[in-house]
């Protein structure tokens, strides 16, 4: 009997189809898997997180904005809001993680769970992610950032200013007499904390771009490269295909140039990962695919992970 040929392998995109089936599945049922899998991290939170030297070793280990990181799967904002969940998904393997949108109602709750900023690259970085009350005027909104901001430094290990929110200004590049005040103020606010002997925290926007990236959005980035910030989190827009992602990932962080770019929205897939983080992306935030995969899920997308799939100048150095 002749010998069966070897399984051929999915090609990416059908390796992607299937998965977004899934994870479709589970956005479907999400508010269940979403309370299990934060009890899941809830209950491995109470093992011990990984030491510094864990973070150095590992084979994926890389840097995001001046920060070590284990490697360069984040869970994005909306899973862990006030901090409970930073210990359970530090032992889960992410590399690192975001808390919130913290906004100026639950912020003193946050600060008082997050207590005190832990001594760098001991642990899992955790940025914090701040958005305006609902319903702020566009003023009222810069004063909503700076005030969570001010309250927040001294906890969070990078902070991020969240322009993609339905709760934030629409058409964050519109005004950019706004955007300009507002993070030229940020920014001011950042470094006095770090004048007056604060430390320096990481200060990045995340904001969502169609297909295209518009001459407005352009100008835009170029602004937040000009007032200083560190990051870019750029949020892909449902039903995007992929290639178009990765071209945007191109535009923004050719425009960005030595700033942090991390890519949020639609990974379902470690291929996905591979491509994002070849698009320029220093790392990448997931969300639905965290609840449809659930445990385990960083390790299994590492080992198939190449380390270090990222072209030289796209990569943070590691110290
Ligand atoms: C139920 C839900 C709540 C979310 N809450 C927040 C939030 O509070 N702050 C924020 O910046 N993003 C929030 N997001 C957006 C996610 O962080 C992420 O950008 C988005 O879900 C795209 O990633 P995904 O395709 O992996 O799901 C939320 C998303 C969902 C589905």
């Amino acid at each position: 009997m002749p010998a069966s040929p070897d399984p051929v392998p999915a090609s990416p995109e059908r390796q992607r189809r299937a998965w977004t089936g899934r994870a479709g599945f589970y956005v479907r049922n999400g508010w269940l898997l979403w309370a299990a899998f934060r009890l899941w991290l809830l209950g491995l939170g109470g093992l011990p997180e990984a030491p510094r030297h864990a973070l150095r070793e590992h084979p994926h280990a890389t840097r995001l904005m001046g920060l070590d990181i284990a490697n360069p799967i984040g869970l994005a904002a909306g899973i862990d809001r006030s901090g409970r969940l930073l210990r359970g998904a530090s032992r889960a393997g992410y590399g690192f993680s975001e808390v919130g949108s913290v906004t100026p109602q639950s912020l003193a709750a946050s600060v008082r769970r997050l207590g005190r900023r832990r001594p760098p690259g001991r642990i899992m970085p955790r940025g914090v992610n701040i958005r305006p009350a609902a319903g702020a005027s566009a003023e009222r909104m810069i004063d909503d950032y700076l005030h969570c901001l001010r309250r927040l430094l001294p906890v969070a290990d990078y902070l991020v200013l969240n322009l993609s929110s339905p709760f934030a200004r629409r058409g964050w590049a519109a005004d950019p007499v706004w955007l300009e005040s507002l993070l030229t103020r940020a920014v001011e606010a950042r470094d006095q904390y770090h004048r007056d002997g604060g430390g320096r925290v990481p200060l990045a926007i995340k904001v969502a771009l169609a297909p295209r990236v518009s001459r407005r959005q352009q100008q835009a980035l170029l602004s937040c490269r000009r007032a200083g910030l560190d990051g870019v989190l750029l949020v892909a827009v449902p039903g995007q295909a992929e290639a178009a992602v990765c071209h945007c990932l191109r535009q923004v962080k050719d425009l960005i140039g030595e700033m942090t770019l991390i890519s949020v929205g639609g990974i379902v897939c470690p291929t996905q990962l591979t491509g994002r983080l070849a698009a320029g992306a220093a790392a990448v935030q997931l969300f639905s695919a965290v609840l449809g995969q659930g445990p385990g899920l960083p390790g299994r997308w590492l080992e198939q992970l190449h380390p270090d799939p990222r072209p030289g100048p796209h990569r943070e150095e590691a110290a």
